[in-house]
């Protein structure tokens, strides 16, 4: 697979062309931002961490049923990927009260949910990614109501693989984000899941495991990011 010119640079991540126009490259960055690029950063060896790891977890995810985007990993920080038209939601599950939610509703953070809430946010940095329902996405065309469904489907599976994955691994899934691109008129799960787009607590000491320590400035950032690598490796 020839490596050709770079199509896009993102916050975490750049892709570049292949010379098979049906898959791209993806290659992770050690960058961090957050608040929508007003912190900005760098988490040493990042870029290792979220690509091997996604990479670890988008097998799981394919073994349970979701299709991903997931084609190959080519080095430490570079994965062949389908190329696909990213969905422009981000599809939010959360278990615990947290972040935002918490924020929002003025819960305090750690409270457990009585069920299993799913949100989208429109995925559009110059408002912000503002908070958007079905009926907004199916009202501003984002979507239609067969990949709504199959997106919700999906995001569930992906949770109830997800929790016990981690758990298995002394870490708490809080809550996370997923994207969903589309690839040959099918909805597959796309982008990252990592310690960027988790959040794990230790189920013992309820120790906060992924970006929050760069987004709160908490200390630990690149150890905590080592530190989960590990446990997901084992
Ligand atoms: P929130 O509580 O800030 O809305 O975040 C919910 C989850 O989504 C959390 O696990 C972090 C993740 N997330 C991203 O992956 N990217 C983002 O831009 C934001 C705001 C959150």
């Amino acid at each position: 697979m020839e490596k050709r010119e770079q199509l896009y640079e993102g916050k975490a991540k750049k892709v570049y062309k292949t010379d098979d126009p049906g898959l791209v490259i993806v290659s992770y960055k050690d960058d961090a931002t957050a608040f929508n690029g007003q912190k900005k950063g760098q988490i040493a060896g990042k870029g290792v961490v979220n690509n091997t790891m996604s990479n670890i977890i988008f097998q799981m995810l394919e073994q349970r049923g979701v299709p991903t985007h997931y084609v190959q990993q080519l080095n430490e920080r570079e994965t062949l990927v389908k190329a696909v038209k990213i969905l422009p939601l981000e599809v939010i599950i959360r278990n615990v009260a947290a972040g935002s939610f918490s924020k929002r509703y003025g819960v305090e953070e750690g409270r457990p949910l009585a069920r299993t809430v799913l949100e989208f946010s429109y995925k559009n940095d110059e408002l912000g990614d503002p908070l958007i329902n079905d009926d907004h996405i199916l009202a501003l065309e984002l979507a239609t109501e067969e990949q709504l469904r199959q997106v919700k489907d999906y995001a569930y599976a992906v949770n109830e693989g997800l929790k016990g994955f981690f758990l298995e691994r002394g870490l708490k899934l809080v809550d996370f984000k997923i994207e969903f691109g589309l690839w040959d008129g099918k909805v597959i799960l796309a982008d990252e899941i990592s310690p960027d787009t988790c959040r794990l607590w230790d189920v013992n000491t309820n120790e906060k495991m992924d970006k929050d320590r760069f987004r709160r400035d908490l200390g630990k950032v690149e150890e905590t990011y080592q530190e989960v690598f590990q446990r997901v490796q084992s």
